[in-house]
């Protein structure tokens, strides 16, 4: 069995690539920074070992998904192996007003949470509906399903990658191909994501190792929507009743800021 992962070198991607990596999956993972691959790769042949899985082969690619020329690359490389499982889950955010926040940083963000998510997705799926039995993992967010103010184009590119997941779902379903695709949806989990975005949620993040894990073993169940903690599950039941203003209005406190 082979996955590849995407965003593999921090937070969720490396701790599913270390959650694979137990489970004796072979592992292709992706991200820009050598450095940061080469010590999750380490670290996975360390637990698959401590797990029996000896034999597991782990290559790591570095590339920047943002540039459609790359996401095109990492297809060429696979598609002509078997690959049971792809985790689509680089990307980022920013936090900002919409007036503040600079147009290059969210085009940026918009290539790769949007068009990244998108070509691999059109690609390996058509892959996958060839070889059968396969697995697809887009990692959305429950912004996927709500707006957010202060975060206003990374909830839009998660509502972009979410719809799109869901669609492709439910024709692959219609059809009865044997490839199952799903969507993981969490709300904040401890990861650079913080960092990286320049701000912090209202409430503290999950456990990214348990939200992996979760998330990994639903997926493999072939579940369409992974919501990992019940306060995330609540809070978008209890949204589904309230008019936009309202959202609105408390989406706004939610996502705080600096
Ligand atoms: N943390 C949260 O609260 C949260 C909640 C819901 C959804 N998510 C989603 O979860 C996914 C993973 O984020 P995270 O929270 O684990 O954040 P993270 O710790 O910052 O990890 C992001 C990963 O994406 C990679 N990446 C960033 N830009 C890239 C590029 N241009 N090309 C290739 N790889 C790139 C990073 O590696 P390099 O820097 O080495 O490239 C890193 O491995 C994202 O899609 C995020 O939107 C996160």
């Amino acid at each position: 069995m082979k996955a590849i992962v995407t965003g593999a070198s921090s937070g969720l991607g490396r701790d599913m690539a270390l959650y694979l990596a137990e489970l004796g999956y072979d592992l292709a993972l992706v991200a820009r920074n050598q450095a940061r691959l080469d010590t999750v790769a380490q670290e996975a042949q360390r637990i698959a070992a401590a797990h029996g899985n000896k034999t597991i082969t782990i290559e790591t690619v570095t590339l920047d998904l943002s540039q459609r020329h790359a996401c095109e690359q990492l297809f060429e490389q696979y598609r002509n192996e078997r690959i049971d499982l792809l985790v689509n889950n680089a990307g980022f955010g920013l936090f900002g007003d919409f007036t503040d926040t600079p147009l290059d940083r969210e085009l940026d963000m918009i290539n790769l949470n949007v068009v990244s998510y998108h070509i691999l997705t059109k690609l390996f799926v058509r892959k996958f509906k060839n070889d059968g039995h396969c697995r697809l993992l887009n990692v959305c967010s429950a912004a996927g399903l709500l707006v957010g103010p202060r975060l206003a184009t990374y909830y839009a590119t998660k509502n972009y990658t979410l719809k799109l997941t869901l669609a492709v779902a439910q024709e692959l379903r219609r059809d009865h191909v044997p490839v199952t695709v799903s969507a993981l949806c969490p709300g904040p989990v401890e990861t650079r994501f913080n960092a990286t975005a320049g701000g912090k949620f209202l409430t503290p993040g999950a456990s990214s190792r348990a939200v992996a894990r979760y998330a990994i073993d639903k997926t493999l169940a072939g579940k369409l929507i992974i919501v990992p903690t019940w306060q995330v599950k609540a809070g978008l039941f209890a949204a589904r009743f309230l008019p936009w203003s309202a959202q609105l209005r408390i989406m706004d406190r939610f996502d705080a800021g600096r």
